[in-house]
């Protein structure tokens, strides 16, 4: 059976080691094609129908106040079924402690009894924060496995790991 990403990564301004950068690609998305490229996975991206600011301070308002308001934004393309996946790798940002809430959006339409479940974040210092609760939430019935912590400054140079992680 096939491995499947389903993450969330946003471009546009974002920060690195304390300096604010514009990225073409965001931190999350490198990783989720690196597990593509090793492991043959297909990706999913969950891409919010109104795009979140490019601006770094308004994106983290706008993210503040959708966690506040406990919000399911809307998503350009659902995905209903992954009934012929094995191993489902979640990828995100750490937005405010957790995983940005179209993630939730996303992960609450799908049934993940008697899956396998890779999560990893990429993030500026915290690391999973607390998505650690809301994974087991969320994927409520499957088997979670050990996640994989990455630095957005770090995403160039983790493919290694990357590879190791995915063979645990
Ligand atoms: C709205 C928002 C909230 C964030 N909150 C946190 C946080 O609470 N802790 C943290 O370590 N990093 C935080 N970050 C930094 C991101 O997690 C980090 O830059 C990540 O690598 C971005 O991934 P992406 O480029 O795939 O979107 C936040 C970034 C944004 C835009």
């Amino acid at each position: 059976m096939a491995d499947l990403v389903i993450y969330f990564s946003r471009s546009g301004e974002n920060y690195f080691g304390g300096q604010l950068k514009n990225i073409e690609k965001g931190n999350t998305e490198v990783i989720a094609e690196y597990i593509q490229e090793l492991s043959g996975a297909d990706l999913f991206k969950v891409e919010p129908a109104v795009e979140y600011p490019a601006d770094y301070m308004q994106c983290i308002d706008v993210a503040k106040k959708e966690q506040q308001d406990g919000a399911r934004p809307e998503i350009k393309e659902t995905l209903d079924d992954i009934s012929s996946y094995d191993t489902i790798y979640i990828g995100f940002p750490n937005w405010w402690g957790t995983l940005p809430m179209a993630m939730f959006t996303q992960l609450e339409q799908l049934d993940f009894s008697g899956k396998t479940v890779k999560p990893f974040v990429t993030h500026e210092g915290s690391g999973f924060g607390s998505s650690a609760r809301d994974i087991k939430k969320l994927c409520a019935g499957a088997d979670i496995k050990k996640g994989l912590s990455i630095p957005g400054a770090n995403v160039g140079s983790a493919k290694d790991l990357v590879s190791a992680w995915i063979k645990e």
